[in-house]
């Protein structure tokens, strides 16, 4: 089994771990112009930004040859939009896969920690764990993937209103312009983890700080790896950073480092 990934605070690499086989980091794939994987079961980890897979995995996707005879996909998410509104990103994702010729046999979405900060506060996502029951989660997708099982999560009417309204602010996003609403504090120390936790290349350092290009992912990746919490979000409902408890920081820059 081949569990590719991508990550940008940790929980859909801890969720990688968890499923098991070979875990591949998706950026280093891309980077390294690798995109066909052959193996009985083939699987992807990722992110939902704005109900839609993150355009690393929509780009991905395009691209690549998957060859498998169980294919499956794991999305995770911060906060469930409404009754039945959670797993809106597979509307997206199973389309794409579609269109590239794919059957993917399961697609399923995991409730995690919300790194979302424009819209929620770390302190009030990080007493809300328990409630999310994601080990519960998590271990019912793993049993539903080793029993083979075939199934789509329907995001229900309210998810598909949802993800229709989100079309607007994915677009806004794929510009790669969102790096120009963060700000630098004088406590950066030019330490460079931002760039290299990065998964675009999008940070140079420059003058003892980070400068940001017009290719970002918007996966905030260097907002909540930062070590001096010194890169924030015009508007931020948090000063506080999320990092999955079961993931390192050397493991989120061996996966995503393009320097
Ligand atoms: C730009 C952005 C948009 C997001 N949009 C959504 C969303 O539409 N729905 C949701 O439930 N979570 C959303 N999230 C939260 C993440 O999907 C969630 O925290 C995810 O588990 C982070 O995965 P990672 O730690 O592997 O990077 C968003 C996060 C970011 C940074």
């Amino acid at each position: 089994m081949k569990t590719l990934y991508f990550t940008a605070t940790g929980n859909s690499l801890a969720v990688a771990k968890k499923i098991g086989g070979e875990t591949i980091s998706i950026a280093q794939a891309i980077r390294n112009n690798q995109y066909e994987f052959e193996d009985n079961v083939i699987g992807l980890v990722f992110p939902t930004y704005c109900c839609y897979p993150p355009k690393i995995i929509r780009d991905f996707i395009e691209r690549a040859k998957l060859k498998a005879d169980y294919l499956f996909a794991v999305a995770t998410y911060g906060n469930a939009m409404g009754k039945g509104g959670d797993g809106s990103e597979m509307l997206a994702f199973d389309k794409i896969t579609k269109a590239a010729g794919y059957h993917f046999n399961y697609l399923n979405a995991i409730l995690m920690v919300d790194n979302f900060i424009d819209n929620f506060d770390i302190n009030k996502e990080v007493e809300k764990i328990s409630s999310k029951k994601i080990d519960e989660s998590l271990a019912a997708v793993i049993g539903d993937i080793n029993q083979r099982k075939d199934y789509v999560k329907d995001p229900g009417t309210f998810g598909k209103i949802i993800t229709r309204m989100c079309k607007g602010l994915v677009k806004s996003q794929d510009t790669g312009l969102s790096a120009q609403k963060f700000i630098i504090s004088d406590a950066c120390n030019g330490c460079g983890t931002c760039a290299k936790v990065c998964p675009y290349k999008n940070i140079t350092m420059k003058d003892g700080g980070p400068q940001f290009g017009t290719n970002c992912l918007s996966c905030y990746g260097c907002i909540h790896n930062c070590p001096q919490t010194a890169i924030h979000k015009k508007g931020e409902k948090s000063g506080k950073r999320w990092r999955n408890h079961n993931v390192s920081l050397k493991e989120i820059i061996d996966a995503n480092n393009q320097c």
